[in-house]
């Protein structure tokens, strides 16, 4: 008896749209159809993450006629899977002949060669694709459960979250919006940080708590209206614990995915001051406190609290962070957060090395504003999860605005100025649904 034929589909089968179907019934009628489904990692680690949850879209792929077998597929790579499977044909949409799945292409045509197996491609589905169901959900909104757990999903699939800086609506767009395609995929933000120092010194005030709760929370949702990715939000010391249990419950209702509160207590100051100013850090026991009173204080296990150590900018030295880290982590922290205000990462690197020892472990967040040279790449080898430009958008806003209005003041009219400027047309369809 003749075994039946094998067909190898691999997709990411998020959104099920009619795409999917025409290759898998393609596929059908060239013998039995295995899917290679994508994990969120392998999905993640070329463009966003799906909307669905791997369970989720297996569940979906298995009952669909035709299909004998789902297998995870766990990168963009096929080679294994059909090393594995040896399947008669690999199905396949034309669109992957260029872009992000170019090389993954060429890798199946050489292996299929070891048993004489055959790339069969078909004409891509026009008009329709994830990417663009994606577009119409992002326009949709999101809700403040999904939004939440998001931060969660993505640090299970990714190396490390790269998180932008947001302090208004129209900054919170730019992050969530702002793409880079190149040859490895689509490159974006993971999600939003609600700097208490940006957000303080986009109202004119400085960064000492002195901007309360209520206000902070404006401009969170200023920023949830327009945007769907997660937020990360700057608790600064937390208050007091008997307040801080508020304020987790507020964020977390909200959708707000973490919050990040700092080992200091009395007049909080900006960490990048330093030594140059008055700062004093918590004892390890009161802090500790904080964190499991605001653990015992969340409804879901989706809200994560991150510790902030604060021993480097207060030269306390390294053994005293680690020793801070491990009681954080014992006292139900989600997260360390380590901070520095040297220029180079030294100090940063020789704690992630300490940290790498750890038995228990939770996300590594560094924010290198000042230790600015060390790319992405280096953090990820140290072990850092996750990765806060705590700032730049308004620090480079800030300047330009200076400038527009030196020079209406020098020149007397705005002709000089025009060309640093978005034009009038620009301004006018930034925001879609203005006409
Ligand atoms: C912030 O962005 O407000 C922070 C990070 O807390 S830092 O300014 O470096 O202290
Ligand atoms: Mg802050």
């Amino acid at each position: 008896m003749n075994k039946p034929k094998i067909a190898y589909v691999g997709m990411s089968a998020d959104l099920i749209h009619p795409g999917h179907l025409n290759i898998i019934n393609r596929a059908k009628e060239l013998g039995e159809v295995v899917i290679g489904l994508l994990t969120d990692k392998a999905i993640a680690s070329y463009k966003r993450l799906p909307a669905l949850a791997f369970e989720q879209r297996k569940e979906i792929m298995e009952s669909l006629k035709g299909v004998i077998r789902v297998v995870p597929q766990d990168t963009l790579d096929y080679v294994s899977n059909l090393k594995e499977i040896k399947p008669d044909y690999v199905v396949h949409g034309d669109d992957w002949k260029e872009g992000a799945q170019k090389e993954a292409r060429a890798r199946v045509i050489e292996a299929l060669k070891d048993w004489g197996g055959e790339l069969i491609e078909f004409p891509y589905t026009k008009g329709i694709s994830s990417t663009l169901l994606h577009e119409k959900m992002h326009e949709i909104g999101t809700t403040p459960e999904i939004r939440m757990k998001r931060l969660k999903r993505l640090l299970e699939v990714k190396p490390a979250l790269r998180i932008m800086e947001a302090h208004n609506g129209l900054t919170g767009l730019i992050v969530d919006n702002l793409k880079i395609k190149n040859e490895k995929g689509i490159k974006e933000f993971d999600g939003m940080w609600l700097s208490s120092l940006t957000d303080s010194t986009a109202k004119g005030k400085p960064d000492i708590e002195c901007v309360d709760l209520t206000s902070r929370l404006t401009t969170v949702n200023d920023i949830m209206e327009v945007t769907t990715k997660p937020i990360i939000f700057d608790g600064d010391t937390g208050g007091i614990p008997e307040h801080f249990v508020f304020g987790v419950k507020t964020l977390e209702r909200m959708g707000v995915s973490a919050v990040i509160i700092e080992d200091k207590i009395g007049l909080k100051k900006n960490s990048l001051f330093g030594t140059d100013v008055e700062q004093t850090q918590d004892n390890i026991d009161s802090f500790c406190h904080k964190i499991s009173m605001g653990k015992k204080a969340q409804v879901t296990d989706d809200f994560m609290i991150i510790a902030r150590i604060e021993s480097l900018i207060l030269k306390k030295g390294l053994d005293d962070a680690v020793k801070r880290a491990r009681a954080y982590i014992e006292a139900g922290a989600d997260g360390i957060m380590i901070h520095s205000r040297e220029k180079e990462a030294d100090e940063i690197l020789e704690f992630c090395r300490e940290y790498k020892k750890f038995e228990r472990k939770v996300p590594l967040v560094v924010v290198p504003s000042s230790f600015n040279k060390i790319y992405e790449s280096e953090l990820i080898e140290a072990g850092v999860n996750i990765i806060i430009y705590a700032n730049h958008l308004l620090r480079s806003a800030y300047p330009a605005m200076v400038n527009t209005a030196k020079s209406i003041l020098l020149n007397e009219r705005s002709y000089e100025c025009e060309n640093e400027c978005l034009s009038i047309k620009e301004i006018l369809t930034l925001i879609p649904g203005g006409k």
